[in-house]
């Protein structure tokens, strides 16, 4: 790639994450892996208790990128084809019509996804995977980009549909907001004691020039070692002693995406071993299914995560 071309695409990834952090107060690490994750081309799951910053997270990134922005609110009532949209038959002109729904959009924010039904669940969870819903038979391509911030709320749980482990391989990271230090709270509240820092958000780019950013992530090289440890790692995932599931390998080219986006957000146009062990914790701690009766069950996956990498042979 052009030099010129790939510079202009690591400073609009560094304008992307700067611009987010104009609105979001004190959570470096999650602004980073989010931006990286839209680079990446994935989706996010956000993990998270109301009022720490979901919606304006999701709203920040859709006004840089200058998309269209949709929310839902999932809930238990809702229909897959509230999520899809719907044929509807036009009587004047003797056909149906596809009214697109939601999913249609740019950005798409899907409030509280396990209070919804697993089929519901599944009507956005296929399209992310296919870039496509089918409708009455027929396939409408979604909008590009697509990115999608699902939240769960891990509280009060009850009667909902928490989603099972397979549906989590899909999203590319699982992100916590979390908390903000008291310092951090105070200056979050002064500045918004003159309304709300969103409303005067700008973009830093179009839509196609995502595209393009995106496209550059895909050329930023790793070498065939560096993919071979990034395997070694996703497979060392399935043998390990404490982990019932390891990662598939979809885990496997998210990691390496992610990787590249990383080294992309570093200004660089080659991927590095530091990128690949900064990124598996952040890419793979989700897919996993730790075993329960052992020593392990008393370590969450990001310490066997920890120890597997520290374990593994990188590349020189
Ligand atoms: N880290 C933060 N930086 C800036 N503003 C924050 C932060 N955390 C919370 N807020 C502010 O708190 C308010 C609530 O945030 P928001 O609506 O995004 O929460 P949410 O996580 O989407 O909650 P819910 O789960 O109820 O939808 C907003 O005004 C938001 O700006
Ligand atoms: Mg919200």
């Amino acid at each position: 790639m052009h030099d010129e071309t790939f510079e202009s695409s690591c400073q609009v990834a560094a304008d992307l994450v700067g611009n987010v952090e104009r609105v979001i107060v004190g959570k470096h690490d999650a602004v980073v892996r989010a931006v990286k994750a839209l680079l990446a081309r994935g989706h996010i799951l956000v993990e998270d208790v109301p009022g720490v910053g979901k919606t304006v997270l999701a709203k920040a990134i859709a006004t840089s990128i200058q998309a269209d922005f949709k929310r839902v609110q999932f809930t238990a009532d809702l229909l897959p084809s509230d999520v899809t949209g719907v044929s509807i038959y036009d009587q004047h002109e003797n056909i149906f019509r596809f009214r697109p729904g939601p999913l249609f959009a740019h950005v798409l924010l899907g409030d509280e996804i396990n209070r919804a039904t697993p089929r519901t669940q599944s009507s956005l969870l296929e399209a992310m995977e296919e870039e496509q819903a089918t409708v009455d038979g027929v396939a409408h391509p979604l909008q590009r980009p697509f990115f999608v911030i699902a939240t769960q709320n891990p509280i009060e749980l009850e009667g909902t549909y928490p989603l099972p482990f397979a549906q989590m391989d899909r999203f590319i990271i699982r992100l916590r907001l979390g908390y903000l230090s008291a310092g951090e709270e105070a200056l979050m509240a002064k500045s918004r004691l003159h309304g709300s820092p969103l409303s005067a958000l700008t973009p830093v780019i179009d839509c196609a020039e995502l595209i393009a950013t995106q496209d550059a992530v895909c050329g930023v090289r790793i070498s065939d070692d560096l993919i071979d440890y990034v395997v070694r790692l996703v497979q060392a995932t399935r043998v390990e002693d404490g982990i019932e599931y390891g990662a598939s390998p979809r885990g496997t080219l998210d990691l390496v995406r992610y990787s590249q986006a990383t080294a992309l957000l570093d200004g660089r146009s080659y991927v590095l071993p530091d990128d690949i062990k900064e990124s598996a914790t952040a890419v793979l701690s989700h897919r996993l299914v730790i075993r329960r009766g052992t020593r392990r069950a008393t370590l969450n996956s990001d310490d066997v995560l920890h120890e597997l990498i520290e374990r593994t042979e990188v590349p020189l």
